[in-house]
């Protein structure tokens, strides 16, 4: 087994969470604005930054990194707190250190479902934005940057090189691996994702702690909406059934609702509470164990 890397910028690369979606936004941008300029720009130090994640995160995100993260947090044994608590848990993740973040993770969550319920989608819909990044509470317990979030991808077969800066993979052990290297790796053709073992993050924890409450295209919603190489590229469609694909349009349809919802105006929480307490209460438990 490798030693994971210890030092305190290789387990926070990023000056913030957020910027690895906002970086997102420079790759994926809305069709109708262009991203801006200074972000595209590759001196930014910004996008140092990002390339460093990928680098840390390409490098350590083996077959066996991912088994043994799914069988450390998979039991769920860490905390136990009711939906709301928890959101105002991961609302601790705002960096002090960057004055400039106006929006933090609970407003992100709030912004997302809001725009959903403007639309008119059904109410399981509006849930789904609000809860969708609520496992990156993987980082309140210590865990690197580049195990919480980052654009996600299958282990335990070849990297595609549709994944974002796919030439970090070449320091992945599993690259190297005869099991795990080639196309299908340990899988079979067209196995159906539910046996494909994604990197470790936020989507899979969030999934696995919401898989008996939700309907399942919300459960494609939270498990998949880091899967940029799929979602937006079609990278992996030799491991996807037909059911992944039918469901694949629902993780197509939450994308832009997660990237382009950022509205100036802040909302505000107070008002908004009363809503979401009651759409947490008619699907969820009244506590859920973290
Ligand atoms: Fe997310
Ligand atoms: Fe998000």
């Amino acid at each position: 087994m490798r030693e994971l890397p210890l030092t305190e910028n290789e387990l926070n690369p990023l000056d913030s969470l957020e910027q690895w979606e906002d970086d997102l936004l420079v790759r994926y941008p809305e069709p109708e604005h262009k991203a801006k300029d200074e972000y595209r720009n590759y001196d930014n130090p910004a996008r140092d930054t990002v390339r460093e994640f990928y680098r840390l995160n390409h490098t350590y995100q083996t077959y066996d990194f991912v088994r043994q993260k799914e069988a450390e947090f998979l039991k769920f044994d860490k905390k136990e707190m009711p939906v709301w608590g928890a959101m105002e848990f991961l609302n601790t993740l705002v960096d002090d250190s960057d004055p400039d973040i106006e929006l933090d993770q609970l407003q992100h969550l709030l912004q997302t479902a809001e725009a959903i319920r403007a639309d008119g989608h059904p109410d399981w819909f509006v849930l789904t934005g609000f809860l969708h990044d609520m496992g990156k509470v993987l980082c309140l317990f210590g865990e690197p940057q580049w195990a919480v979030v980052g654009d996600t991808f299958p282990v335990g077969c070849a990297h595609s090189d549709r994944i974002v800066y796919p030439e970090f993979f070449d320091a992945n052990p599993d690259s190297k691996d005869e099991r795990y290297n080639t196309k299908y790796g340990v899988y079979e053709p067209n196995c159906g994702l539910k046996n494909v073992h994604m990197s470790w993050g936020h989507d899979e924890y969030l999934y696995q702690m919401t898989k008996n409450h939700l309907p399942e295209p919300a459960l494609y919603m939270i498990r998949y909406h880091s899967f940029y190489a799929q979602h937006r590229e079609n990278a992996y469609d030799h491991l996807m059934d037909d059911h992944d694909r039918e469901m694949f349009k629902w993780v197509k349809k939450f994308n832009p609702y997660d990237l382009y919802s950022k509205s100036p105006k802040p909302p505000v929480v107070s008002e908004l509470k009363p809503y979401y307490e009651d759409l947490i209460a008619k699907y969820l438990p009244a506590t859920i164990r973290l």
